[in-house]
């Protein structure tokens, strides 16, 4: 990555614009990509990851406290042998590449989903880029891995119903904080701005708590072709609408 301008963030909020704090990417149309070139599927999440190293310069050079990455979806289980192969393949690649770069670039890993599935080695992985950048402060890059928003939600309320079994809490008391205490999210900042590529417009099961008001952003181009401009174009978007969160 290059040399990083300073964050906009602050200077931003003064003067005048408004930089979300946490963005969320539904990363779609790899496939597709590929397939307008006449490329395996493969070759479209070897362009998509790039693109993911774009969009975390960009949060990093934008000031975005927060950036959360669809990487994996607990329905993608569905695909053939040979593509999710592929693609532990090349997360597995791409951690080895870019854990140095994210490391000296401030970027703090958390991830979101049941990780476990993707077996010892890359748990492994995983764990210890986790491990090595937990005291990195610049950008938080969540990335959600054989996650599915349901499922969460589901874990979060048997967690809480397991405590006021164990008498640990008062079912009455159990609000809006509590169940967002349980979720994977536990502890980010709110969900401002969630972008999906390709043309789908739909949520596939992706942070639906979350997003309850997030501002949500449907472009037509394809995960591979994301680049700085168009993530400084959401941002810019971002920026011009009006959130009333239910007020007038
Ligand atoms: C998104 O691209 C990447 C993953 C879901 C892993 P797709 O692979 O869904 O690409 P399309 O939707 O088939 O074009
Ligand atoms: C959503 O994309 C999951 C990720 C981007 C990882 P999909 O391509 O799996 O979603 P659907 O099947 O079109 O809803
Ligand atoms: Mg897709």
């Amino acid at each position: 990555m290059s040399a990083a301008p300073a964050p906009k963030g602050a200077a931003g909020l003064a003067g005048g614009s408004r930089i979300p704090r946490h963005v969320a990417i539904i990363m779609d149309g790899n496939g597709r990509w590929a397939e307008k070139r006449g490329l395996p599927r493969v070759a479209g999440h070897k362009a998509g990851a790039e693109a993911v190293r774009r969009a975390m310069q960009s949060a990093v050079d934008h000031g975005v406290e927060v950036l959360t990455l669809y990487a994996f979806s607990s329905e993608n289980w569905k695909r053939t042998s040979e593509e999710i192969a592929d693609l532990t393949g090349l997360m597995r690649f791409y951690l080895e590449r870019e854990l140095a770069t994210l490391h000296k670039e401030g970027v703090k890993l958390r991830l979101i989903g049941d990780y476990s599935a993707f077996g010892p080695d890359l748990v492994a992985r995983l764990d210890r880029a986790i491990d090595h950048t937990a005291t990195n402060q610049r950008l938080t890059l969540v990335v959600a891995l054989n996650y599915g928003s349901r499922a969460e939600i589901v874990a979060a309320a048997r967690n809480l119903a397991e405590k006021a079994v164990a008498g640990d809490v008062d079912a009455q008391m159990i609000d809006e904080d509590a169940l967002a205490g349980e979720l994977q999210t536990r502890g980010l900042p709110e969900l401002d701005l969630l972008i999906r590529t390709s043309g789908e417009v739909r949520l596939s099961n992706f942070l639906l708590w979350q997003a309850a008001y997030a501002e949500l952003m449907f472009v037509g181009t394809l995960w591979p072709d994301f680049a700085e401009r168009d993530f400084a174009a959401a941002l810019e978007q971002f920026a011009a609408r009006e959130r009333r969160f239910g007020g007038r």
